[in-house]
């Protein structure tokens, strides 16, 4: 009779899974984070233990060589990896959000191509929608593909891509009809050593500073047929598709940064003392705890409420996986702001992970639309 409260909660594997990914990114990826900040080289010895404990793709179906995991699995460790460092958390959001057109749209035999090395940990997989002159307004991209026999060719330039150098598999949308539109949009996979294809510098940021983003170009870049993902045509709204599985995973990831600020500053307040007395004692520090922590529960549900319904393949995707994203990207923001805050000086200093955490958090609602065009793509939905 209890059953429906039963199941408002994660499964014992998916807490078994936090527990196991808390433990690696303790152990392995929190001691390197300040440094992957300082250098902003990307952690291939992170990448390298992801890829160990199976934690870099859990996303990729079993058929094809992966673990399999459901969508709010795919979050947990997104969260927990986040929780510790944003840009070692962008391994698997990344290998995720390449990936999932191919899941949704692509042809068997694509799938049987790319994704097993995905699954291995041989190859990662980059997402490649933006342009320069098309960020929000992603439909007028001007990169083309045009089909020559056996084969497509590429021209054009994607701006943004996270990942870019280190991901061998690259999905990118192009326009194969021009004057059509999104309708005119097709989607592809394009190999790192496909000819014509090369990676431009590193973006110099303000956060996520281990995960490289840069611009792809193609210059009569050469693919085989086969690799187009889906129909022609069907490419926008296979990305737009993918981002209602992937924005959600973001909420996670700003989720984990949230909660990492979080857990830094209650270890703080709690020893410092000023006017005889640990700060956490004041009134005005335990109502700013209070909210910081009652935001990031709201967040969690969010996040957790839009996978569960990314699993069980709900109408009313679109809406919740914008929500959680806003949301909890909002909710990093303000919390890894009053993180600092109740550092005092301590917390703008590179001595505490607070001011890297405060500085990641802001990607988080900028990138996979901004958290305006989250908030058009929300109105849609509620007026339609
Ligand atoms: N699923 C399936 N189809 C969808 C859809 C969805 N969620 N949303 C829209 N569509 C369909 C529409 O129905 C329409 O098709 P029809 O004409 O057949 O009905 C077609 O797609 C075009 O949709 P719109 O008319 O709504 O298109 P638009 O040009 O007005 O803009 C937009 C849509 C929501 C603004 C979109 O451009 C957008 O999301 N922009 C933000 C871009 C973005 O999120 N980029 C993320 C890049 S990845 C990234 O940043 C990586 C990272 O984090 C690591
Ligand atoms: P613009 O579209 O120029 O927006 C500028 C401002 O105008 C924003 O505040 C925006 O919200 C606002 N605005 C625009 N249109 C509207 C509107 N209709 N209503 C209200 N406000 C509006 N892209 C990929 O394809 N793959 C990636 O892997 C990837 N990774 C990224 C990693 C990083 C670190 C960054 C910075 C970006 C990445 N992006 C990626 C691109 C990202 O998705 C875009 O930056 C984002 O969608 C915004 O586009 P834009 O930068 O052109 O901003």
């Amino acid at each position: 009779a209890t059953s429906d409260f039963d199941q408002y909660r994660l499964t014992e594997e998916q807490q078994l899974l936090r527990k196991s990914v808390r433990e690696l990114a303790e152990d392995r990826i929190a001691p390197r984070a300040a440094e992957i900040d300082e250098t902003g080289e990307f952690p291939y010895d992170v990448r390298d233990a992801l890829v160990r404990a199976g934690f870099h793709a859990v996303h990729v179906p079993e058929e094809y060589g992966g673990m399999g995991a459901d969508a709010l699995s795919a979050c947990i460790v997104v969260e927990e990896v986040a929780r510790v460092c944003a840009s070692s958390s962008l391994i698997p959001a990344v290998n995720k959000l390449g990936s999932q057109p191919v899941i949704l749209s692509g042809s068997e035999e694509l799938k049987a191509q790319v994704l097993p090395p995905l699954a291995s940990g041989e190859a990662m997989f980059s997402y490649a929608l933006s342009e320069r002159e098309a960020g929000s307004d992603a439909a007028s991209m001007r990169t083309r593909a045009v089909r020559d026999g056996e084969h497509w060719v590429l021209n054009g330039t994607k701006a943004w891509i996270s990942n870019a150098g280190v991901s061998s598999w690259y999905t990118v949308m192009a326009v194969t009809e021009p004057g059509k539109g999104p309708k005119g949009i097709s989607a592809f996979v394009v190999h790192q050593d496909d000819p014509g294809f090369s990676v431009g510098p590193k973006e110099r940021k303000l956060g996520i500073k281990g995960s490289p983003t840069c611009e792809i170009h193609f210059e009569d870049c050469t693919i085989p047929a086969d690799r187009i993902v889906g129909e022609p045509g069907t490419g926008f709204k296979t990305a737009l598709r993918t981002l209602d599985h992937t924005r959600l995973a973001i909420g996670a990831q700003a989720l984990g940064i949230a909660q990492g600020a979080f857990d830094q500053a209650v270890g703080y307040i709690k020893e410092r003392r000023q006017f005889g007395q640990a700060i956490a004692d004041f009134q005005g520090v335990q109502f700013m705890v209070a909210d910081m922590g009652m935001r990031i529960e709201a967040a969690r549900q969010l996040v957790y409420a839009a996978a569960a319904r990314a699993e069980r393949e709900e109408p009313g995707l679109t809406f919740s996986s914008s929500a959680a994203k806003v949301f909890a990207s909002d909710t990093a923001m303000s919390v890894t702001v009053d993180a600092v805050q109740l550092f005092g000086g301590a917390g703008f200093t590179k001595d505490f992970p607070v001011e890297r955490m405060m500085r990641d958090a802001k990607i988080t609602q900028i990138y996979e639309g901004t958290n305006q065009i989250n908030r058009m793509v929300m109105a849609r939905q509620l007026l339609k």
